[in-house]
């Protein structure tokens, strides 16, 4: 069967093929990082109003690419949270009028299980069971995946996301939005050693994280440096290199102590900050050590998109996991939902 996925959670439009048997077929995305950019950060009305600019080019796009015309089309899958209340609509709309234009079932989908099962679109493909360590800009959490949908939450942020504390430090530092990859790149020309920044809940015996300690040190530290004189560029790449390692230390620590608890010998990493370079490489060192493998979505498929949408639903419905003939069309989206409710 296949399927024709939506993402349109956040500040990215995503539209995919996926088939059951086939795997990924094609996908398009659209990224507002550009428009937003200006004010420093996701402006949901503005992210609505281009998701529904951009959801039917993107759509006529990717079956040409995938050569398939809608009425090689099984299903429709969309994002229904958690994300911003509007943009969902944007897609879940689009998709449950399309499925019901052309009497298909169309298929709901948590973000984070996108997310979490977008490695098995890479190869080798992880087995069950796994632990993933979910790192987006809203959500830090390590999930036991038993199968598809069967989710346990280990542990989470208590308050700021890994992607959040990169976004929020780069601010401080002046770089543009998104922070992560701009903070990331800035760190290259920084040395990690010359300023320690706290690890917060790094010993604290649970699963949990804490960020939101981190962006008030970088803080301290900028401002400090600023009355001596002494934030220069080498200062402030210093204080990235120093930000980023702080944040991949807990994250590794962390997730290394979730296989030692759950017994597992495999890590999935998934969300935008798993594009990060040095936590691959942490990760690939730190778990090579315990003969623990590591995986990860391909480097596109880190950020939002569609593809994961419509693979995520692919597995569900292989899964008998969806009831295809018992499915309306009425709709609602849920910008709050725990993966674990599943
Ligand atoms: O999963 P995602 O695309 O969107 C959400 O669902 O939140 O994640 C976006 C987050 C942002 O906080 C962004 O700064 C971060 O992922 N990110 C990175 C990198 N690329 C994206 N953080 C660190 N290093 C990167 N290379
Ligand atoms: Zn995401």
């Amino acid at each position: 069967m296949i399927i024709l996925g939506f993402e349109s959670s956040c500040d990215e439009t995503g539209v995919a093929l996926v088939c059951t048997e086939r795997g990924l077929l094609a996908h398009t995305l659209h990224s507002q990082v550009a428009m937003h950019a200006a004010y420093g950060g996701v402006v949901p009305e503005l992210a609505s109003r281009d998701h529904v600019r951009r959801v039917v080019p993107l759509t006529r796009q990717v079956l040409e690419q995938a050569e398939t015309t809608l009425q090689e089309v099984g299903a429709i899958a969309y994002t229904a949270g958690p994300g911003l209340a509007g943009a969902l609509l944007v897609g879940a709309s689009v998709a449950q009028s399309l499925a019901w234009s052309l009497d298909l079932p169309a298929i709901p989908i948590h973000h984070l299980e996108g997310h979490l099962l977008s490695p098995r679109l890479a190869t080798p493909c992880p087995e069950f069971p796994f632990v993933a360590l979910l790192v987006s800009g809203g959500h830090t959490q390590l999930m036991r995946v038993d199968d598809v949908g069967q989710y346990t939450l280990l542990g989470e942020t208590l308050d700021d996301a890994a992607g959040e504390a990169f976004d929020k430090t780069a601010k401080l530092l002046g770089l543009g939005y998104p922070g992560g990859p701009a903070l990331a790149k800035l760190a290259e020309q920084g040395d990690a050693t010359r300023i320690v920044l706290p690890r917060p809940m790094l010993h604290s015996h649970t699963l949990d994280f804490s960020f939101s300690g981190l962006k008030t040190a970088v803080l301290t530290r900028l401002k400090d440096a600023e009355r001596q004189g002494q934030a220069d560029a080498q200062m402030r790449a210093d204080l990235a290199a120093a930000t980023e390692l702080a944040i991949v230390e807990v994250l590794v620590a962390k997730a290394a102590t979730a296989l030692e608890q759950t017994g597992l010998t495999r890590l999935v990493v998934a969300g935008g900050v798993g594009a990060n370079r040095l936590l691959r490489q942490s990760l690939a060192k730190r778990l090579g050590k315990r003969k623990a493998e590591v995986f990860f979505p391909p480097l596109d498929l880190c950020t939002d998109n569609g593809a994961m949408i419509a693979f995520a639903a692919a597995q569900r419905v292989q899964r008998g996991l969806v009831d295809l003939a018992g499915q309306g069309h009425g709709f609602d989206v849920h910008p709050r939902w725990e993966l674990a409710a599943l």
